[in-house]
Order: C-alpha cells, then structure tokens, then sequence
C-alpha cells in the first residue's frame, strides 16, 4: 500500500493545478458574481481531455477512471466550483453511465462528442415529488410504435441549458415503483427533441456560474433505441451512476475545503492584531490543524471509493461515506475560513465568502447529508 499519488497521477494534477490558477482563479468570483456559465473555460477543459475521463479510447476518451477524475477534480473546485461540477457531472453522471450501459451504437453516436467536449451531458433525476426519495418518478414515458413520448417536469438539472446530451429519467411503468423506471438519452440537436423546454433557471446561494434550470417535457419524442439499458432498469442506473458522481461531489468539497485552508494560512501570515500575526495565536493554529486534517482524511476517503469503483468493485457504502465525511468537513473549513477572516471574510473583498456559499451544496445535491447516511446505515444492518 502506498499513498503518493503515481506518476501519471501526479502529472495530471500539475496539469488540472496549472489549468486552475491561469484559467479558473482569476475569474471565478465574476462568473459567480454575473452569473456567467464559464463556457471558454469548460471548452480549454475539453482540450486538457477534462471531459473524457471516463470514455474509453476506443471512443476518443482518456479512460484514465476514477482516481484520476478525483485529482482534476479537486484541482478545478479549488479555483472554481462551478467549473468544477459541471466536469463532474459531465464524466460521471453522463459518461460514465453512457460507457457502462450503451449500445454500440449508443456510444459510438455519443461518446466521441462527449469526450472532445463538442456537446456537454446532463443527468436529470429529480422532480417536485422525487428529491431524496428518487423512485417516486411521475414523468411518464408512454411507448407509442418505434419511440417513447415523455410528459412531466425535472428540476434541478446541472447544465440542462448547456448541454447536447441529457440523461433523463421517466417512468415506463405506472403499476411498479423503482423497478419502473426507464433512462432515456435525449440528444438535444435531434428535432425530435423539441418538446424539451427549458423552464426557470435557478437563482442560487453558490455555484452561481454552473446553470441549474428547469426542464418540461411537453410530448417530448425519444426513440425506442435511446433506452440506455434496458426499460426498467432506469432506477439502477440512476443509483450506480450516482455512486460515481458522490465521489466526485466528495472531491469537489475537498477541493472547496482546501481552498478555505489556503486562504486562511496566507490571511494568518499576513493580519496583525495586538502586534502579530494572528496565525501566531494558538486559536488560529487549532483551527488551521483541523482543518488540515479533517480535508486529509476526507481525500483518503475519496480516493479508496474511486479506486474501489476503478476496479469494478460496488463502493455504495464507501462512495456515501467520502460524501457525507467530505461536505461535512467543507462546510467546517468554510466556516471557520470566514471565521479567521472575521468581518473581510464576511465580504465579497476576500474568496472565502464564495467558497462559504459553494461548500454549501454539497451537503445536498447528489443525495442530502442524511441520505448519504440511509445508504450507510442499510450497508450496515443489511
Ligand atoms: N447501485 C445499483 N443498484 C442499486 C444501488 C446502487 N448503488 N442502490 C440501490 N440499488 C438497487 C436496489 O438493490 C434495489 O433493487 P432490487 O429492488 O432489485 O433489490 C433498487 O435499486 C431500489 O433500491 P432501494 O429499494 O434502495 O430504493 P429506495 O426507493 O429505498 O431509494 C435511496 C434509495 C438511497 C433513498 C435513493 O432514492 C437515493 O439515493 N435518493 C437520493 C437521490 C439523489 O441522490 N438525487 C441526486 C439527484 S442528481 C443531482 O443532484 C445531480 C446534479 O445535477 C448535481
């Protein structure tokens, strides 16, 4: 067993590192601030290979896996974690599952785009009355001759608007519940697909540059051969692929919470009070080595859930524990940067007031803190 990362590894990372702070640092506060979905950004992304982690070669992706995602994606949530969920839910929820479960047609009419980043993927679950409990899907897909037409509302969706290639989930069974269920590849540039609208675009606290938006399916036309998978199997699909996406989510809070303690060490040098650096009072020490070491546990955590998964092994458990551990210690980093900062952390002068809002999420997108220990607690007691 050993903990430094590989070569290959490492050399990604100086990568995504270098990618972050030319490209991602010195705008991130404006995205957040106009709202701005950080295009030009996602597409220098798509030619680091960002955006095909996850795609075999064979279909013009890395396939460097999991670890290696986790690396990037801990480098880019440092700089910008709108940036860095739309990655994440791009390799992921979209990538990942397409690769897993395609057809070979599937994957070949998809993943290559998918890989260059010449269309981006989203993955649109919930619904009003399907948040934490998932399996209550009321949009319907009803079969009608070779294609399925779709009726309901998904919210939430990370890059809805943005995206070429939307994962959606609907209903193909009323007399079943999870096990009626049916993912659908909806392919955004097919005229088909005109009965996908675009509803409201979510205001939000943090990740303000990432676009989280509405999406109606008003008669919505998808051919029978765009089931991914088989229909029925949709629910599976949605929770494997979520298995996956938690460890991302998880890398995202890791790299929110390292940029928390990066700013608070260079603010402790630098801010006298009562004729020092504040970093020379051990209350700030104590918080600075917590900090540290809650973030290094929860990447230890991340890593063996993304080795796990890399491996083809279910990290169910392991995927929930690195989410639920990580978010957490985010949110404590977040608050105890603002803290050490006091009333310039509190301001929009200092980073830490937009790492404060963005570590917030991820104690609840891809599955709440306390579904993240629901699926814990039933690996626990079986
Ligand atoms: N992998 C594969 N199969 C799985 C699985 C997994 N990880 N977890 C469960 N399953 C299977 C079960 O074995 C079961 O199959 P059988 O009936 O054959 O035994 C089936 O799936 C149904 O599972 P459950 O009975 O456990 O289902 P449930 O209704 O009790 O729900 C839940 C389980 C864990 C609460 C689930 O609903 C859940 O995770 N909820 C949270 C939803 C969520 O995370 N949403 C995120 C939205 S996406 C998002 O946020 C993305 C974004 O844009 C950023």
């Amino acid at each position: 067993m050993h903990f430094a990362l590989e070569n290959e590894l490492d050399l990604i990372r100086q990568t995504a590192a270098e990618f972050a702070t030319s490209e991602l640092e010195p705008n991130a506060a404006r995205w957040d601030a106009e709202e701005r979905f950080p295009r030009e950004a996602i597409a220098k992304a798509a030619e680091l290979g960002f955006l095909g982690m996850t795609v075999p070669e064979a279909y013009g992706g890395s396939e460097l896996g999991n670890l290696a995602l986790c690396v990037v994606l801990e480098e880019l949530n440092r700089a910008c974690a709108s940036t860095g969920v739309t990655v994440s839910v791009h390799n992921s929820l979209v990538c990942t599952p397409l690769a897993k479960f395609g057809t070979e047609a599937q994957k070949q009419k998809f993943l290559p785009g998918l890989a260059s980043g010449e269309i981006l993927g989203a993955y649109s679950l919930t619904e009003p009355q399907a948040g934490s409990d998932a399996a209550n899907q009321q949009t319907f897909a009803e079969r009608r001759g070779d294609e399925y037409v779709i009726n309901g509302t998904k919210i939430w969706v990370t890059s809805g608007d943005e995206a070429g290639l939307v994962l959606l989930y609907a209903r193909t069974d009323r007399a079943e519940r999870s096990k009626g269920i049916s993912a659908f590849l909806v392919d955004r540039r097919d005229p088909r697909s005109a009965g996908l609208r675009i509803g409201t675009k979510e205001k939000k606290m943090g990740i303000r540059g990432s676009s989280t938006v509405e999406l109606v399916c008003d008669d919505l036309r998808v051919p029978a051969d765009h089931v991914l998978g088989k229909p029925g199997d949709g629910f599976k699909i949605a929770l494997d692929t979520l298995d996956g996406g938690r460890i991302g989510i998880a890398s995202q809070a890791v790299g929110i919470g390292r940029a928390c303690l990066e700013a608070s060490i260079k603010y402790s040098k630098e801010r006298q009070q009562f004729g020092k650096a504040i970093g020379d009072f051990q209350a700030i020490q104590w918080k600075l080595a917590d900090m540290a070491t809650e973030l290094d546990a929860a990447r230890l955590l991340v890593h063996r859930a993304a080795w796990l998964r890399d491996r083809g092994e279910r990290c169910t458990a392991q995927a929930a524990m690195a989410k639920l551990f990580a978010s957490k210690a985010a949110n404590r980093a977040a608050d105890e940067a603002v803290q050490i900062h006091g009333g310039a952390g509190y301001t929009t002068d200092f980073p830490v007031e937009r790492f404060f809002r963005d570590a917030r999420i991820t104690e609840i997108y891809e599955g709440a803190t306390d579904i993240q220990r629901l699926v814990i607690a039933r690996s626990l007691l079986g």
